[in-house]
């Protein structure tokens, strides 16, 4: 079904902001999206009509409380398909899910000189956490490598799997090159070596039809605030049996079921990695993302941001003097790129006078960076709400910058 943009655009009415006098033109959607009424009204009502802690009161506004925690939970889960409620541990985003998996299964099992393989296309959340784990517990990151064109070297991710590889964990699509990544080919690869993998999923949910059951990755992460919904909120899926071998990351309340000075039990799935006072106004504000994506239509959003990065990787490549990061053959609503080696920074600044917002730096992945040899790009990345008029005005500025310098 064809989208009504226009329509979408009402939704958010952040979009009729001026800056600098100018009518903004939001493409930084990859770092966050904006918000819709529709879910900043679902948080108000939780503040305004049931606001309680959760999973703790027999009364009235706890149990409400409670109630749309837990359905949250259950829209998530159908949103990517998982098997049970028990597979969605909510978490304050796709970095706090990482770094619970790659504490908690390194903890359970991981030893001195195993391995842990990992792609040179990765966001800092998805490096950091598993060199620290390395660190901790003496094993080997190896790193994939990807070619010029953003396209991860395949052969040399089958050459680096060893009898000591423990996990794989790489991204769905790239936040800065905008490849989408071979995942189903990884995790048949590495299932076929009885290696686990975790996908991160931060820049893939908010654009892809996923199924946890079809896709059979062992962990898949990612966050509400790229998704229309809250901040600091996330969700880390695992398959339900692996979740259950593993140590729960925090301690504290709710992810026990007794506690003496002698010994602590823990709670059952998903509870155990859910230590202190959930977020529920922030569970129910993603769960609006959710609602609202969904009655949009995955595929529909798929089709017509598709279109727009097809439109906009042309009208760039029409500048003279641009470069674009990341050529590959699957890509995903994220354009990276210089014009005439003009400093991101600068061209980001000039292009913030005229309304329009970028993202420029090495966009917490600057190991892509120094593959090319750059220290940073300018980031154009889109949303349902984005158009192709908003993509002209880009090319207006990026014309005028290039000619002042
Ligand atoms: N991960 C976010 C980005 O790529 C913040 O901008």
């Amino acid at each position: 079904m064809a989208l009504d943009v226009q329509k979408i655009r009402q939704d958010f009415p952040i979009l009729k902001e001026l800056v600098h006098g100018k009518p903004l033109v939001y493409l930084d959607n990859a770092a966050t999206s904006q918000r819709p009424v529709q879910v900043l009204k679902e948080i108000e009502d939780a503040y305004l009509k049931y606001n309680s802690n959760i999973h703790r009161g027999v009364h009235h506004l706890s149990q409400k409380a409670t109630e749309a925690h837990e359905n949250s939970r259950e829209v998530i889960r159908e949103f990517i398909n998982a098997k049970s409620t028990k597979e969605i541990i909510f978490t304050r985003g796709t970095t706090e899910s990482i770094n619970l998996i790659a504490w908690s299964f390194g903890e359970r099992f991981c030893e001195k000189g195993d391995e842990i393989i990992i792609s040179a296309m990765e966001h800092h959340s998805n490096i950091v956490p598993w060199q620290m784990l390395c660190e901790r517990k003496e094993l080997k990151l190896k790193v994939i490598p990807f070619d010029d064109s953003g396209t991860l070297d395949m052969d040399a991710f089958q050459n680096l799997i060893s009898p000591k590889t423990k996990l794989v964990s790489v991204a769905h699509v790239s936040n800065t090159l905008g490849t989408v990544n071979p995942i189903e080919k990884i995790i048949s690869i590495a299932h076929e070596n009885n290696i686990k993998v975790l996908i991160d999923g931060a820049q893939s949910a908010p654009h892809f039809k996923l199924d946890m059951q079809a896709l059979n990755a062992d962990f898949f992460v990612f966050s509400s605030h790229k998704m229309y919904g809250p901040t600091g909120m996330g969700v880390l899926y695992g398959k339900e049996d692996l979740l259950n071998e593993l140590p729960p990351y925090q301690g504290g309340g709710e992810m026990i079921e007794t506690v003496t000075f002698e010994k602590t039990t823990y709670n059952e799935l998903p509870f155990k990695f859910e230590a202190g006072t959930p977020d529920f106004t922030g569970s129910v504000g993603f769960a609006a993302g959710i609602k609202y994506i969904e009655t949009l239509g995955i595929d529909s959003i798929h089709a017509y941001e598709d279109e727009l990065l097809k439109y906009a990787t042309e009208q760039l490549k029409s500048i003279p003097g641009l470069k674009i990061y990341g050529e590959a053959e699957m890509k995903s609503s994220v354009i990276s790129f210089m014009v005439n080696g003009i400093h991101p920074f600068d061209m980001g600044t000039l292009l913030d006078q005229m309304g329009i917002a970028v993202r420029t730096g090495h966009h917490c992945a600057q190991p892509v960076m120094d593959r090319f040899g750059i220290s940073g790009t300018v980031r154009a990345s889109f949303a349902i709400y984005n158009t192709k008029e908003e993509v002209d005005t880009l090319l207006n500025g990026i014309n005028r910058i290039a000619a002042m310098f």
